[in-house]
């Protein structure tokens, strides 16, 4: 950005109109009194790489990526984040004064924030984790959960072949457990996230059987809509503590505001309100 020049950033994806991110960001900006602007960009694959390499001389310092460009756009940067390149995806591009276009991947530590902020007591080597699915967001939660300590974390996931392949990958501390024997994951785990759409709203259920819960386990799910899934609200139930998904959501922004604009934005009951807006 030249320095005179009113910051600007977006979220680019294609559909885009969902995301919640440009309130997050432009609450945050308002906040700082930040005079800049946050937008949703909706972006065809074959035009993102022209779309990426324009933005930097329109006064853009970065964009959030999103489904379908998570991917792809690891060939199009510059440089790439070791956990960028782990994960296999990037959400977040910083547009460097020199042109270059740095990716990173925050989901992650926003992950491990969400649960730091609000399961405070929470440790992640009290146990094993339980992992629900093995698709693009299980893969930022399995090296988040390995570069904080977790001694084991057993993955189920319907099509048994794609937690397979994250063993292959991840590494001796990944047990795969049948989509059918989920259910038997909860009696040994202390922590359960489920990282599959099932439970979001316009899509089935989560049916995995629970009652192998404990009081202790931390429960989290990553769908936020609806905030409480059944999964939370049964855990509740059980006596489990229970985190919902808007953090996570929330605190993968913190990073990317913070080298875009300068400061370190708070995630807070306001930047909740911002984003359910
Ligand atoms: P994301 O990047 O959000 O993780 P994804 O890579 O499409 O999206 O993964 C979606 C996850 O939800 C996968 O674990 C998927 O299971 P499959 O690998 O078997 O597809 C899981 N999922 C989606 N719909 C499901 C369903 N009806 N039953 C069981 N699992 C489902």
């Amino acid at each position: 950005m030249s320095e005179n020049r009113i910051p600007l950033a977006a979220v680019i994806g294609s559909p885009v109109a969902h995301s919640k991110s440009p309130q997050i960001h432009s609450h945050w900006l308002k906040t700082h009194g930040i005079p800049g602007y946050y937008i949703p960009m909706d972006v065809a694959p074959d035009d993102l790489e022209h779309v990426l390499r324009t933005l930097p001389k329109m006064g853009f310092v970065g964009v959030n990526i999103t489904v379908p460009h998570k991917e792809k756009v690891l060939e199009i940067a510059d440089l790439i984040t070791d956990r960028a390149t782990l994960i296999g995806a990037a959400n977040t591009l910083i547009f460097r004064k020199d042109g270059k276009i740095h990716a990173d991947n925050t989901d992650g530590v926003g992950f491990i924030q969400n649960l730091r902020q609000n399961a405070p007591n929470w440790n992640p080597k009290a146990g094993p984790a339980a992992l629900l699915g093995a698709g693009g967001a299980a893969r930022a939660v399995i090296s988040a959960l390995l570069e904080v300590g977790v001694p084991e974390i057993m993955i189920a996931n319907r099509t048994r072949v794609r937690a397979d392949a994250l063993k292959t990958e991840f590494g001796k501390r990944i047990v795969v457990v049948d989509w059918v024997q989920a259910g038997n994951m909860m009696e040994d785990a202390a922590t359960v996230v489920n990282t599959t759409s099932l439970g979001m709203m316009g899509k089935p259920p989560l049916r995995v059987p629970l009652d192998g819960l404990h009081k202790g386990t931390l429960v989290t799910d990553l769908v936020y809509a609806p905030l409480k899934t059944r999964l939370l609200a049964e855990a509740e139930e059980m006596g489990c503590q229970t985190v919902d998904g808007l953090g996570m959501l929330l605190h993968q922004a913190v990073p990317a505001f913070e080298r875009w604009f300068g400061v370190r934005p708070q995630v807070d009951s306001a930047t909740r309100a911002a984003a359910l807006r």
